[in-house]
């Protein structure tokens, strides 16, 4: 059980900023406040769910475009200073549910580095498998990406 005080809910317009921050200490080629600001606030396909501490700070993310029925998981990140205490656990575990209840999607995909070792574990948890590969897909180092699948 963690120990950290915090709740889940959908991400809103005044956590742009705060998540391209929080993405800029979790990623080699993180997001612009400019691509949160298109894809919370604008893309009417895309749910994203974040983590708040009790004293609001973000503690972790997820987003999901919906489309045709499936879900295509966009990032997952955890607040480095609280990670493995369960919160991209609890984040995916409400994304995933809301997506098939209110929205009715079934299967998921998401792409992941074969050395991400952490979001490879993760992911595993939930169920996912890797059904494929993409050639140099990440542009910052030119690493491979696997595909990963969740039945719905
Ligand atoms: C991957 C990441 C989101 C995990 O966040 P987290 O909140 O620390 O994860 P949780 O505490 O919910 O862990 C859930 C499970 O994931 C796996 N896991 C998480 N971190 C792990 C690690 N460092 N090594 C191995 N397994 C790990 C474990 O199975 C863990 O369950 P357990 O703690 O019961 O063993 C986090 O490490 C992160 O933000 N990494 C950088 C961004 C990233 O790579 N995102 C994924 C992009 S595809």
């Amino acid at each position: 059980m963690s120990i950290i005080n915090y709740h889940i809910r959908k991400a809103e317009e005044r956590d742009v900023k705060p998540l391209a921050e929080l993405d800029a200490r979790c990623f080699p080629d993180p997001w612009s406040e400019q691509s949160f600001q298109e894809d919370v606030v604008k893309n009417p396909l895309a749910y994203y769910l974040v983590a708040e501490s009790a004293e609001g700070e973000l503690l972790g993310y997820a987003g999901v475009w919906m489309i045709v029925g499936e879900g295509h998981i966009t990032n997952v990140a955890a607040n480095p200073d609280y990670r493995r205490n369960g919160i991209a656990r609890a984040i995916l575990t409400k994304l995933f549910e809301t997506c098939q209840k209110e929205h009715g999607i079934g299967p998921f995909t998401l792409e992941v580095r074969p050395s991400n070792d952490a979001a490879l574990a993760l992911y595993e948890s939930f169920g996912f498998q890797v059904a494929g590969r993409r050639k140099g897909y990440y542009e910052n180092n030119g690493e491979d990406a696997l595909i990963m699948w969740r039945e719905g």
